[in-house]
């Protein structure tokens, strides 16, 4: 094959050779060991993962379905982030004990809290059934027959590459997790949505748990009776320090990435889906922000709504200035009409990209309009409960509930294609005249509570056409822009990359199963001229205290413990002064779902937990830039400080392995 200039060109933009790109499926990471040991990596791929002996995947677990966890002690003591744990945490809270404000600690493990509804989930085993699937054998017997294997086992069947590969996975499910400590928000949150996505970071975002089990080790239902989980390995913790450059590895449940989608799809997200759904939560968070302003009652009401709402809206604003300050849209169009020359005379791949344009095409309405009527329309409270209504605050003028409601069916009647606007909606606009004075009755109605006809026939309404559009685009889940014709179609395209750009390294989209990611720590240049240091510290965190910001209020110890300087053994000689490091940035390929995992050092042992990335790397779901593209973790020796010095819980020291 030849290569024109506009290739390479095309691949030093979008894969550069040294990348750190990539998140690799365990059970086949002997195809990148060399190239981890020549990064640094001093362990074999059996340690990673064997189904033999006990390796590192034995130590990583899958947090409440959507986090990641690590287990750090014999006794079952597992660690996560903060905000993984924030729904545990806050449910343990009341206004006598504030766990949320002030922490937890328990201190015996009669206190640990057992949590309703929170499980982990361990990776047994991982295996590709791609050819026991065409041989006939159907999912459901694969799974029936994994999960007879012991009790608590669960399995399911996974995509790779849009169906070119099917694995099946199986895991054993704990679901007596109890909640064992948590560090004060001001703390764990420290930066709060200010600092979320930004570098540089100081938040002690971490969480404890405790896995329990039945006496003879199993998965069990909550008893007292359960005892704390002997894992089959746990990482040991290295407090020995890093350098800029030494190798990191992720190990964790990436969500989802879209690394091989065509230009069509990075310009509909960048050009059209964030920016308008930007702009209809710059209105939202503006609501609800003025609203928190005006009332403690309300900050505290509207927090935990205003941070979600905030989390994406800051990350699809990084998202497009990432993708548009790469260039990535015309970067992939180049690499595709290459791929599509390649492929004028190979009929199987002959009509792939066109078919793509050609699908694009037609989906992209209707998938607008659902996004739209999901930031909108689907967003408002159908009904507000009898409770609701009688919190102190909500017959007071400034509740913002009014505002939102006019917002979102305004953004509604404004954004969305007109030929997929819900004809439930269209009749209320004309029955009230304007589109605001139908907000204002839909809000009248809702807010009321009894019987809401208007508020219910706008519910079944978009029901309707949110089905209306599952079927048009002809797929169940429409999680990424996506249809049935288009998974067909991507199916090949991708078999076809593979086969015509044999210099790449290839590996699955993200998709909540267990991945290994690997690279460096790593600064990077943020601006011209602006490099930004990999590592943060207790100077950093004192710099921004501030009693009158709530998102950079430290706790009174954390003051005393700077002035007096007493860090004791977690005091390190960084830049010529004694502090304690708090954050670090490293080059790993990441995604959400890889909150929580552990960042594992060049021997696999706990170097801090991940918990986010820089702003403009999150462009890395669609195209990962080396340049920029870097990962946010924790320092251990942050979360060891905070367990000691702040929670005073020593014996939650000693039955960690510290280095
Ligand atoms: N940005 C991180 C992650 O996506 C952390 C989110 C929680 N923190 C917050 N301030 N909202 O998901
Ligand atoms: N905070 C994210 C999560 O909850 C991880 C950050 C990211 O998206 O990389 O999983």
């Amino acid at each position: 094959m030849k290569r024109t200039l506009l290739t390479l060109f095309t691949l030093l933009c979008l894969l550069p050779a040294a990348a750190d790109e990539g998140m690799w499926l365990p059970s086949l990471i002997s195809s990148r060991i060399d190239d981890m040991r020549a990064k640094g990596f001093r362990l074999s791929a059996e340690d990673i993962y064997s189904i033999n002996q006990a390796s590192m995947k034995d130590a990583v677990v899958l947090f409440d379905g959507g986090c990641t966890g690590e287990l750090v002690s014999a006794e079952g003591l597992l660690l996560t982030n903060h905000h993984c744990g924030y729904d545990a945490i806050q449910r343990h809270s009341t206004v006598e004990h504030d766990y949320l404000t002030h922490g937890f600690w328990a201190r015996t493990r009669a206190e640990e809290l057992p949590n309703k509804d929170l499980n982990v989930r361990f990776l047994v085993r991982m295996e590709e059934i791609t050819k026991r699937l065409a041989a006939g054998e159907t999912p459901e017997e694969i799974i029936a027959r994994a999960e007879a294997e012991a009790p608590g086992y669960r399995a399911s069947i996974e995509q790779m590459y849009y169906g070119n590969q099917q694995f099946l996975f199986v895991y054993e499910q704990f679901d007596d997790v109890r909640l064992v400590a948590a560090p004060p928000s001001s703390i764990g949150k420290f930066g709060g949505d200010t600092d979320n996505w930004i570098w540089p970071r100081h938040t002690g975002d971490f969480s404890i748990f405790r896995i329990y089990a039945s006496r003879d080790n199993k998965p069990a239902a909550y008893s007292p009776d359960n005892v704390p989980y002997r894992p089959k390995r746990h990482f040991t913790i290295s407090t020995k320090g890093f350098r800029e450059g030494d190798f990191t590895m992720i190990y964790g449940f990436p969500g989802n990435t879209q690394e091989y989608i065509l230009s069509d799809a990075v310009a509909y997200i960048a050009e059209r889906s964030d920016p308008a759904k930007i702009a209809i939560r710059d209105g939202r968070l503006e609501i609800i922000s003025r609203a928190q302003e005006s009332d403690p009652a309300l900050r505290i009401h509207y927090a935990a709504k205003h941070a979600s709402i905030a989390n994406a809206w800051k990350k699809w604003q990084g998202e497009v200035l990432g993708i548009q300050r790469r260039g990535t849209v015309a970067a992939k169009r180049a690499y595709e009409e290459e791929f599509a020359r390649w492929a004028q005379d190979k009929p199987e791949y002959r009509d792939v990209v066109a078919g793509l344009k050609a699908e694009y095409a037609r989906i992209t309405d209707p998938y607008f309009a659902r996004e739209i009527t999901l930031e909108t329309l689907a967003a408002l409270p159908g009904k507000y409960t009898p409770e609701e209504r009688q919190k102190e605050f909500f017959p007071r003028r400034e509740t913002p509930e009014r505002e939102l409601f006019h917002w979102q069916v305004g953004e509604y009647a404004r954004r969305c294609p007109v030929l997929f606007q819900i004809p439930e909606f269209l009749d209320g606009v004309a029955k009230y005249g304007t589109v605001d004075a139908y907000a204002e009755r839909l809000f009248e109605e809702t807010w009321n509570g009894g019987e809401t006809p208007l508020s219910d026939s706008l519910q079944n309404g978009i029901k309707r056409m949110l089905n209306h559009i599952t079927w048009l685009t002809g797929t169940k889940s429409l999680r990424n822009l996506t249809s049935k014709h288009l998974n067909e179609l991507y199916t090949r395209y991708v078999k076809g990359l593979q086969e015509w750009d044999t210099e790449r390294a290839f590996y699955p989209d993200a998709n909540l199963t267990l991945r290994v990611a690997y690279g460096t720590i790593a600064g990077y240049e943020y601006a011209d001229g602006e490099y930004h240091k990999p590592q943060t510290t207790l100077d950093g965190i004192i710099a921004k205290d501030n009693p009158e910001i709530y998102d950079y209020d430290i706790p009174q110890a954390l003051r005393d413990l700077y002035a007096s300087k007493d860090y004791g053994r977690w005091g390190v000689e960084i830049d010529g002064r004694r502090t304690v490091p708090v954050c670090f940035l490293a080059s790993n390929h990441t995604t959400g779902g890889n909150s929580g995992s552990p960042v594992l050092n060049a021997n696999g042992e706990l170097i801090g937990i991940n918990f986010d990335r820089t702003w403009r790397s999150t462009m890395s779901d669609i195209a990962f830039d080396p340049s920029i593209c870097r990962n946010i973790a924790v320092d251990i020796r942050y979360v060891l400080f905070v367990i000691d010095r702040i929670g005073d819980a020593d014996y939650l020291l000693q039955e960690m392995k510290i280095k």
